[in-house]
């Protein structure tokens, strides 16, 4: 499965070989969507938290945008982010914890890639109830040279139709406050902030309606009256 984008760029599939590119493009994009790799001394715990998990965990919605310069992107959605909240709990985390050292609460002693350590250690995988008319969350970074080609519009409406697909009636993703690109970008394909004392400090949360088509899926609601 492939999906031609713009100027040589495609959509397919990600698979197990993607794993040090998703890293690459995770730390690229890892401070506010901006490069990481001055900040992190583990170039490679950013995506084994926020993207290689995705392939491993669900890669029917696991893609990567590729290209001219090899691997310039990648895409994911989960359907059900409590469960697969779960699974990280369950499945990966335990892992990653092995290969990582706790630094410790004192976020004033942190270096280098301690925030995300601690991560490990601490990962907030609750759902918070304001949250469950968008059940689905995506995970969008592209390298500069992919980005302002409307490849971020195709790839969303790409992943936003495999959910509706599915029977999702919603998705949302966290976006770094001091990202304002991002939210920007969301807002022009459609996005809303959301807004609720429940969610956590420290991140925006924007989200999307969908138009669910599978009535048999758990997540189908019954049309409004
Ligand atoms: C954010 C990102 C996914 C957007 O993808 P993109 O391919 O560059 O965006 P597109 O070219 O598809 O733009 C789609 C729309 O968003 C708008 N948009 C994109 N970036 C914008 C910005 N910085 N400010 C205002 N509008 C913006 C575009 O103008 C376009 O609107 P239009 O179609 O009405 O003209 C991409 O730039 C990226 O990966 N950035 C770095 C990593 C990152 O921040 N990821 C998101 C983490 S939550």
């Amino acid at each position: 499965m492939t999906l031609d984008l713009v100027d040589g760029f495609f959509l397919r599939r990600a698979t197990l070989e993607d794993h040090p590119a998703l890293a690459r493009i995770c730390l690229e994009t890892g401070d506010a969507g901006k490069d990481a790799s001055a900040i992190e001394d583990d170039p490679e715990l950013l995506g084994l938290i926020y993207a290689v998990p995705y392939q491993v965990l669900e890669p029917d919605l696991a893609f990567v945008i590729d290209g001219p310069g090899g691997v310039s992107g990648y895409l994911f959605g989960a359907a059900d982010t409590a469960a697969f909240n779960t699974r990280l709990a369950n499945e990966w985390y335990p892992e990653l914890r092995r290969r990582t050292a706790d630094p410790g609460p004192d976020a004033a002693s942190w270096r280098g890639s301690d925030r995300a350590r601690r991560l490990v250690h601490h990962p907030d995988l609750t759902v918070p109830g304001s949250l469950a008319a968008y059940p689905s969350h995506g995970h969008i970074d592209l390298l500069p040279p992919a980005r302002g080609k409307g490849i971020g519009r195709r790839a969303m409406a790409f992943l936003e139709g495999r959910l509706a697909a599915a029977g999702s009636p919603g998705l949302h993703l966290q976006v770094n406050p001091r990202n304002g690109d991002a939210i920007r970008f969301y807002g022009a394909i459609g996005y809303g902030v959301l807004r609720s004392p429940d969610l956590p400090a420290g991140h925006v949360y924007v989200a999307k309606r969908l138009r669910t088509t599978d009535e048999d899926s758990p997540f189908h609601l019954p049309p409004k009256r």
